[in-house]
This record gives C-alpha cells, structure tokens and sequence, in this order.
C-alpha cells in the first residue's frame, strides 16, 4: 500500500520532534504524525480504527473521525513509530515510554525497540517510544528498517 499525502494545514505539534518528510494530521482533539519512511505496513492502525486509518482514502488519517484516546492507544501500538500524537489540550499528557526498554528480536525481523528510548544516530539523539531498528545493514533509512533486507517476513507475524 501507498501512503502519500499532502501535509494537512494547522499548528505543528511540539512534543514530538518533527522528522524529515513526517506529515500531521490535525483533528480538533489530537494530531497525528506519520512518518512514510519508518512505516512498516504492519497494518496495526488501518485494523483497529478503519474510519480513522484508511489507505485507500485521501487524505489516509482523518483524526476527528474517531476518539482521541482510542487514536492514541492504537497510535501506541504502532510498533516501528511511524506513528505518533499529539492531544490539543496539554493535560491530557504525552505518550511516555516504559523502562526499561524492550528489545524483542526474531529471525528474520528487525530490532523491535519499545520504551523510553533516545535513539544516537550520526551526531544526532531522537528521543524515541517505539522503533524497528535495521540489523541487516541494507536500508536506506538508517538507523530504522525499511523492510529492503532480509526482514519481509516479519509482516506475517503479530505485532
Ligand atoms: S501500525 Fe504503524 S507501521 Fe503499521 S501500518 Fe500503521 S503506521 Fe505503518
Ligand atoms: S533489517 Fe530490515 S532493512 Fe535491514
């Protein structure tokens, strides 16, 4: 599946570090973020909120049409990241990450990273929740898998 739409107009969000070629998606009670590059069809969102999370729709996210807590739930469950939110009204807090972190790892997948992590990449440090690290060395993402090498069949398994 393809996923590629325009940026949506509003305020960026600012908890979560914008990533290069990330796009949001404002609703009037949550903006999610979603970053192509990290994307491992997984398939968590489209599964878990359908009027929310659909591919074959322009634009794929629409955040108001569903709850804001159930969008950052499954936002949550999105294990390589590609996904983040932000709630418009502050109190209602920021996704936090667990520690120590997860690392789970199976042949032929990539490092799949959950927790309070903070990612040292070429000089640079992105505070993290969730990752799937490339351990291959093949992806063009670095240091995040981009599904190029060895790591396909993982797509089968639950996540
Ligand atoms: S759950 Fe995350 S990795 Fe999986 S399809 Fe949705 S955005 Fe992509
Ligand atoms: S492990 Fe997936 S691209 Fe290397």
């Amino acid at each position: 599946m393809t996923m590629t739409d325009s940026t949506t107009k509003g305020t960026a969000p600012q908890a979560v570090k914008p990533a290069a070629g990330a796009k949001d998606y404002y609703g009037n009670d949550i903006t999610v973020r979603f970053d192509l590059a990290r994307c491992l069809h997984v398939g968590v969102c489209v599964r878990s909120i359908p009027a929310v999370f659909d591919t074959k729709r322009r634009p794929w996210v629409l955040p108001d049409a569903g709850e804001a807590d159930q969008i950052a739930q499954v936002v949550r469950r999105c294990p390589s990241g590609a996904l983040h939110y932000e709630f418009t009204d502050p109190a209602r807090g920021v996704e936090q990450g667990h520690s120590p972190v997860t690392v789970r790892t199976a042949e032929g997948e990539p490092l799949w990273l959950e927790g309070d992590i903070l990612i040292a990449n070429d000089g640079e440090e992105l505070p993290e929740t969730r990752a799937a690290l490339c351990r291959c060395g093949s992806t063009a993402n670095r240091p995040f898998c981009d599904a190029s090498g060895p790591c396909t069949q993982w797509r089968h398994h639950a996540h």
